[in-house]
């Protein structure tokens, strides 16, 4: 099979994973039984759930096919493809977020993150102590104008490509936030949003262009983020290839 180029992106809502057990491989079925926790065990259905439709789609597989895909925790908790009980060539990040999970996909090799938050404002402290100073003098420079969110919206697009460039660094939060850097294009970034006017849930604006230097390995993941009403999306990878389909 040719793989196809570029990241492959889904959003999924938690409405769609079936009430039934049947989608999960039987390894999964032994995890899920031990995740004590409601959330959390929702929280992990709705990530095998969206990574499986969006595997299937990759490698041309049906519904039926979903309890021979498995997403498998690595030691350092990144998730992990397999088919049939073997390795797939592909790179897969994701993230879940109250009733929504994101997946990123792509062949391997790459360092792929992705992220998926709610937009929503940080305090002070927040800023302090997770941001650079560049990022916190970005974030000062929000527009304030009435009835826009840009400074919530800025906060929390910086916190969610750090995540994204954390996650593809594969240490997540046990590295210093501050230790990558985000660039946002400028054109990528209107200099007042206001509200959207279609209601939130559907309101979708595109893919926006930014970067992410990771400042202790002195190099560049490229990435891109978007919001669809509510969430603020990000991806980013190294190297980027294709980019986003
Ligand atoms: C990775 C991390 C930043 C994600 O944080 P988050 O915003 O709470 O959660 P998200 O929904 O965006 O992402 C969660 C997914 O990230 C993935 N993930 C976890 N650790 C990862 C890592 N080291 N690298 C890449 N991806 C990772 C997992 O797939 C996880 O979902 P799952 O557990 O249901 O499979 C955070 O979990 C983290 O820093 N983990 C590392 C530290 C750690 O494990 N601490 C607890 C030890 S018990």
């Amino acid at each position: 099979m040719t793989p196809p180029p570029g990241i492959a992106w889904l959003l999924q809502p938690a409405a769609a994973i079936p009430d039934h057990d049947d989608w999960l491989a039987p390894a999964e079925r032994a995890v899920q039984s031990g995740l004590r926790l409601a959330p959390r065990r929702a929280q992990w259905r709705l990530g095998r759930w969206t990574a499986k439709v969006a595997l299937a789609r990759w490698l041309d597989l049906t519904r039926d096919d979903h309890p021979r895909l498995e997403l498998r925790a690595a030691a350092d908790g990144a998730p992990e493809p397999w088919l049939d009980g073997r390795p797939l060539p592909l790179v897969l990040s994701l993230s879940h977020c109250g009733e929504h999970g994101l997946v990123a996909l792509a062949a391997a090799p790459v360092a792929l993150g992705a992220d998926l938050e709610r937009v929503e404002a940080r305090s002070p402290a927040f800023v302090r102590d997770y941001f650079t100073a560049a990022e916190q003098h970005w974030l000062a420079a929000a527009p304030a104008a009435p009835g826009a969110d840009a400074r919530a919206e800025r906060a929390t697009l910086l916190w969610s490509a750090k995540e994204s460039a954390l996650k593809a660094l594969r240490t997540g939060l046990r590295r210093d936030t501050r230790s990558v850097e985000v660039t946002v294009i400028p054109a990528g970034l209107p200099a007042a949003r206001t509200a959207p006017a279609a209601p939130p849930t559907t309101a979708a604006a595109p893919w926006a262009p930014l970067a992410v230097d990771d400042l202790e390995g002195h190099h560049r993941f490229i990435g891109a983020w978007r919001r669809i009403g509510e969430h603020l999306l990000t991806v980013v990878a190294e190297p980027w290839g294709g980019g986003l389909r």
